[in-house]
């Protein structure tokens, strides 16, 4: 395998496509600066995800208190033979692949002979995460063409081929990080997007015993507690600046009228953080919270209203037995 000029790298069947050219790094230590200067500090999520914090994250995935990620796989595994029973001549578009863990299970339950006119397209950030699975899977599956797009698929849905009947997936409940405003627009935005005939799965977390979510997001071992303070390491690479990660705090609890976790850190003591991209020092208070991560847990009511949002049809809503995490195939 490699890289052709264009930055395109090509097998038999693998065609990887980078559309990522410049991230704006100035608008990026704009946006931190901006949230750290603010009345309510706060950091994006998105910004946990550097190589230690991939790692922590799926570290978190086994940990016996995170039930997320294997109930969404359970549920995966129950519904794949009926998702892909006779499925033929789709493109399969993962949003935010990762790693392709979950899209192994689907593709685990297609008929060998349907397997060579399904087309899988993992759209991600990470150039490494899609070369990674993109390889994994031409080994497992080496009948399936795999057409992968590094992008941002927030503002580049257009990007996705639309020339056969499609499948999107939007797994893990990463839709749980945004905003109600911000999913709503996005989810809108994907369903203009589709063609009629066209179907969408997404993974949601479900509002429940907020001792379980609660045990969730603080587990026993700390990792959840390393995650979220590597946050700051990613941050002082970022913008140069000089947080101590031992000077905070994890704090993560349910804010249930929100409907959502909350991740915070907390200052131990009062702070002064230095910055060559900020004129003064960031001043941080004993006491103070950095606002990290919201993760919004749906209701029925909030997943039904999702067709009003969308202005797809709701087809199916699979859960698990405890009614923990859901998937819901929308059609347009
Ligand atoms: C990857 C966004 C689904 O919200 O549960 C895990 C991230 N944060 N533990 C989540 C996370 C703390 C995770 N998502």
């Amino acid at each position: 395998m490699n890289y052709t000029e264009t930055g395109v790298l090509e097998a038999n069947q693998i065609k990887i496509k980078n559309h990522l050219t410049d991230l704006g790094i100035d608008n990026i230590r704009k946006e931190i600066i901006t949230g750290l200067t603010s009345k309510h500090k706060h950091i994006s999520s998105k910004f946990f995800y550097d190589d230690l914090g991939s790692k922590l994250f799926e570290d978190i995935t086994k940990l016996p208190e995170y039930y997320p990620t294997r109930t969404e796989k359970s549920i995966l595994n129950k519904i794949a033979p009926i998702l892909m029973n006779d499925l033929e001549k789709t493109d399969l578009v993962e949003l935010g692949s990762g790693d392709c863990s979950k899209i192994k299970i689907l593709l685990n339950s297609i008929q060998k002979e349907n397997l060579k006119t399904i087309n899988y397209i993992p759209v991600d950030v990470s150039l490494s995460a899609i070369n990674d699975s993109a390889q994994e899977l031409t080994d497992l599956f080496p009948d399936l063409s795999i057409n992968g797009i590094v992008a941002d698929f927030i503002n580049q849905l257009d990007l996705i081929p639309a020339e056969r009947k499609r499948m999107f997936f939007f797994l893990g409940s990463t839709i749980g990080n945004f905003t109600e405003d911000i999913s709503a627009n996005f989810l809108k935005n994907l369903s203009d997007n589709m063609n009629s005939g066209d179907t969408f799965i997404l993974g949601a977390d479900l509002v429940k015993s907020s001792t379980v979510l609660h045990e969730a997001y603080n587990d026993a071992q700390g990792i959840t507690a390393d995650f979220n303070k590597n946050i700051l390491n990613v941050i002082n690479n970022l913008i140069e600046s000089d947080f101590n990660i031992s000077d905070f705090e994890h704090k993560a609890f349910f804010n249930e009228e929100k409907s959502r976790i909350e991740m915070h850190l907390i200052a131990k003591e009062d702070l002064q953080i230095k910055s060559p991209y900020h004129h003064d020092d960031i001043y941080i208070k004993k006491g103070e919270n950095i606002h990290t991560e919201n993760s919004y847990k749906f209701s029925m009511k909030r997943i039904k209203e999702l067709e009003e949002i969308t202005g797809l049809k709701i087809n199916q809503i699979y859960t698990d037995n405890n009614n923990w995490f859901a998937l819901i195939l929308f059609e347009k």
